[in-house]
C-alpha cells in the first residue's frame, strides 16, 4: 500500500543517480542481505509493499532477481508486459505512471528509449528502477562492481568497500551500448579508467552517457589494447535487444571484438571476466574465457538479486543498519 505524501521520491535510472557514499553503503547492505539469504535467515523488510515489473523486453535474470528478491524481503510483484497491459494500446505513459505508483510501492521497468523511463518516473508517487533501456543498464553494473568487491576486496566494510576499484583499469571491449554507457558513469563517480574499444560506428557518445568530462575513459582502436594492465575485461552481445534489424551489419564488423585468451593474456594476471549475459560463445566472448578460471559470470548474475535486494531496502526504507 503506497503512503502518501511520501518522503522525497528517489529513482535509479541511470548510475549516477546515486552518490560514491551512497553506494560504499548499498554494497555493504548487499554484503549482510547475501549473508542472512545463504543463511537461511528471514528478513521481511517490505512486508506488505508491492513491486510492480513493466517488461517491454524480454528478460530472464532480471525478471527472475527482482520477484526473488521483493518475495524474500517479505513483499510481493506485479508482473506487466506491454502485450497483456494497455501499455501496448496506447495508453499514454504517464497516466499509466499516475495509476501504477498508486496501487505499489516501488516500480521496475525494462523499455526502449530511455525519455519514456523518465516520464513514467516524473509522474509516479512511487521510486522508479531502472531494468534497462536502450542507453543504460545500471542494476547490472551494480552488480558487477559489487562481484568485483566481492572477489578483489572487503564487501562488508563500509567506507572502504570500493578502494580496491579506485585508479584499476576496467576494459569495455565490443559495442558502445547500455552496459558501455553506464560503466562510464560508474568510472566518471567511483573513481577508475574505463578503456573502451568499440569497432567503428557503434562508439559511445559521452553526451548520451552523461559525462562530465572525459577524464575517467580511454578510447583504443585495438581491443588488446584496451585490455592491457586491466584488472577486469568486460564485453556484451553485439546486437542489443532493439537493433535486431543491424544484426548482419553487426556480425561483420564486430569479427574483431571477440574476448579471447590472447585479451586475457595482456590484462593482470589475476584479472576478472564478466558478462552481463545471455552470452554467444564465439562471437563477443570464446568459450574458453567465459567458462575459465578467470570468469565470475555466474556470481555476477546471482548477485543482481542481493544488490537489487539491497537497492530495493534503500529506495523505500532509506539507510537501514540492522
Ligand atoms: N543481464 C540481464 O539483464 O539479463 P536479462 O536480460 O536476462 O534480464
Ligand atoms: N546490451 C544488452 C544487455 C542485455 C542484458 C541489451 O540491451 O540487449
Amino acid at each position: 500500500m503506497s503512503s502518501f505524501p511520501p518522503a522525497p521520491v528517489r529513482h535509479y535510472l541511470q548510475f549516477s543517480d546515486l552518490s560514491a557514499d551512497e553506494y560504499a553503503h548499498l554494497f555493504t547492505r548487499a554484503a549482510e542481505i547475501k549473508r542472512k539469504f545463504k543463511a537461511y535467515e528471514k528478513y521481511h523488510p517490505l512486508a506488505d509493499r508491492t513491486l510492480a515489473m513493466i517488461f517491454e523486453k524480454a528478460s530472464t535474470r532480471t525478471r527472475v532477481s527482482f520477484e526473488a528478491g521483493m518475495y524474500q524481503l517479505g513483499g510481493s510483484v506485479v508482473h506487466l508486459t506491454t502485450g497483456d497491459s494497455q501499455l501496448g494500446r496506447a495508453e499514454p505513459i504517464e497516466d499509466s505512471a499516475r495509476v501504477i505508483s498508486r496501487m505499489t510501492d516501488l516500480v521496475m521497468i525494462r523499455t526502449y528509449g530511455h525519455d519514456k523511463i523518465e516520464s513514467f518516473a516524473s509522474h509516479s508517487r512511487v521510486p522508479v528502477i531502472n531494468g534497462l533501456t536502450n542507453e543504460f543498464h545500471p542494476c547490472q553494473i551494480l552488480a558487477d562492481i559489487f562481484t568485483y568487491i566481492e572477489h578483489r576486496g572487503s564487501p562488508g566494510a563500509e567506507g572502504n568497500a570500493l578502494d580496491c576499484l579506485k585508479g584499476k583499469v576496467v576494459a569495455w571491449v565490443g559495442d558502445g551500448n547500455n552496459m558501455a554507457n553506464t560503466w562510464l558513469q560508474a568510472a566518471e563517480l567511483l573513481g577508475f579508467t574505463l578503456h573502451l574499444s568499440t569497432p567503428s560506428g557503434y562508439e559511445v557518445d559521452q553526451s548520451v552517457a552523461g559525462l562530465r568530462s572525459s577524464a575517467s575513459y580511454k578510447i583504443f582502436k585495438d581491443p588488446h589494447e584496451a585490455c592491457r594492465g586491466a584488472s577486469l575485461v568486460t564485453t556484451d552481445v553485439w546486437t542489443s535487444m532493439g537493433y535486431e534489424a543491424e544484426n548482419e551489419a553487426r556480425m561483420k564488423a564486430f569479427a574483431d571484438w571477440c574476448v579471447d585468451e590472447d585479451m586475457m593474456r595482456v590484462a593482470q594476471p589475476d584479472a576478472l571476466f564478466m558478462h552481463c549475459l545471455p552470452a554467444h560463445r564465439g562471437e563477443e566472448v570464446s568459450a574458453e574465457v567465459i567458462d575459465g578460471p578467470q570468469s565470475v559470470v555466474w556470481d555476477e548474475a546471482e548477485n543482481r538479486m542481493h544488490v537489487q535486494k539491497a537497492l530495493m531496502e534503500f529506495l523505500l526504507l532509506g539507510r537501514v543498519h540492522a
